[in-house]
């Protein structure tokens, strides 16, 4: 199974470094999808066996690696970050109505929303059976309060929908709790499993948060000017949806009244396809774009800044480059 389905043409050096272990971490992920009941193994294997970029377990995987980790935890508790990640991606895909994820058909194209969102709870489930096996309540708790807030996060964002008001603050406050606490997770984990003191364990934290906002924020920019065979995913869904994000927020703020009343208008219908083509232009011209990313990028830094008091070696490294590498990604 490969770890990246998309684009990748030469694996980034992140990877080499931990090839063995994503190796066992797809293992993990291979075995734990048993189930008795056929419609389940479909359904998963329909969205794992697309690959994706398994940055949750790549970033736990680095983390506890950078800390001298020598345990036998970190696989499972990688595929546990993976599992639960997928099972939002199934969720979110019924939500958003998208059809198309990891260059393929999403689960509910192909099987229908209820078989997608049964699923996604298998695998949530599942996560939470192999998660008990760390036999480590600090692990528990931490997974059980990212699930919390990723789930609180796509809530608000329904909340959100169609409100063309929602300014830095707000979007903020939603990409925090959707994408980058599960980021933050993943980073937090591995120094829990290094039973690192108080002060590692949060800077790895706070490299995981930083870095997850950053990179939900890329994915904004490239829902608007990415490539759809690149992303595997549609562009420009964020509008169709009447969901606002960084780029259309800034936007706003720099249009005129003539073109504010028509990104409002878009956002408050939705559905606004044939407004795209304007709209786009509007972000090209105010910058909307080129700050955006400015702004993935000073989450970046803040990421590379974090871990600046961790001991340097090849993993601490690779944590440094991974933050730089996701502002460039296409994919
Ligand atoms: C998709 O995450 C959902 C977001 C947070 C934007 P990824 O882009 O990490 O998805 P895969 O696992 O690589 O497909
Ligand atoms: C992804 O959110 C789901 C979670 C982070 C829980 P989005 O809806 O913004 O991402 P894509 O574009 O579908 O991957
Ligand atoms: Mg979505
Ligand atoms: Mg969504």
């Amino acid at each position: 199974m490969p770890v990246t389905a998309l684009t990748l043409t030469a694996p980034p050096s992140y990877l080499t470094l931990i090839a063995d272990d994503m190796r066992g971490v797809d293992r993990v992920i291979a075995q734990r999808l048993d189930s008795g009941v056929p419609l389940v193994g479909n359904v998963a294997q329909h969205i794992i066996s697309a690959g994706g970029k398994r940055l949750r377990p790549v970033l736990l995987l680095l983390m506890s690696r950078a800390l001298g980790y020598q345990g036998s935890q970190h696989h499972n508790l990688a595929a546990v970050v993976e599992f639960i990640h997928t099972s939002t991606l199934l969720h979110d895909d019924v939500v958003d109505e998208s059809s198309l994820r990891r260059g393929r058909p999403t689960a509910n194209e192909t099987f229908g929303n209820s078989a997608s969102v049964l699923v996604g709870d298998f695998l949530y489930s599942r996560a939470f059976q192999m998660m008990v096996e760390a036999d480590d309540m600090r692990v528990m708790q931490v997974l059980a309060d990212a699930t919390n807030v990723i789930a609180e996060g796509e809530v608000l964002q329904l909340m959100n929908m169609h409100d063309a008001d929602l300014g830095v603050e707000g979007y903020l406050q939603v990409i925090r709790s959707k994408t980058a606490k599960l980021f933050e997770a993943s980073a937090r984990l591995g120094a829990i499993l290094c039973k690192a003191d108080p002060d590692t364990e949060e800077a790895c934290a706070q490299y995981g948060q930083a870095l997850g906002t950053a990179f939900q924020i890329i994915d904004d920019a490239l829902d608007y000017d990415g490539e759809a065979n690149e992303l595997g995913k549609n562009l420009g869904d964020d509008l169709r949806e009447g969901k606002i994000t960084l780029p259309l927020i800034l936007a706003l703020q720099r249009a005129s009244a003539e073109e504010q009343a028509l990104i409002r208008a878009a956002i408050e219908e939705g559905g606004a396809t044939e407004r795209l083509g304007d709209i786009l232009s509007i972000i090209q011209r105010t910058g909307a774009l080129e700050s955006s990313r400015e702004a993935a990028a000073d989450e970046a830094k803040r990421a590379i800044s974090v871990i600046g008091p961790l001991e340097q070696n090849a993993y601490t490294k690779a944590l440094l480059q991974l933050a730089a590498q996701l502002l460039e990604r296409r994919s």
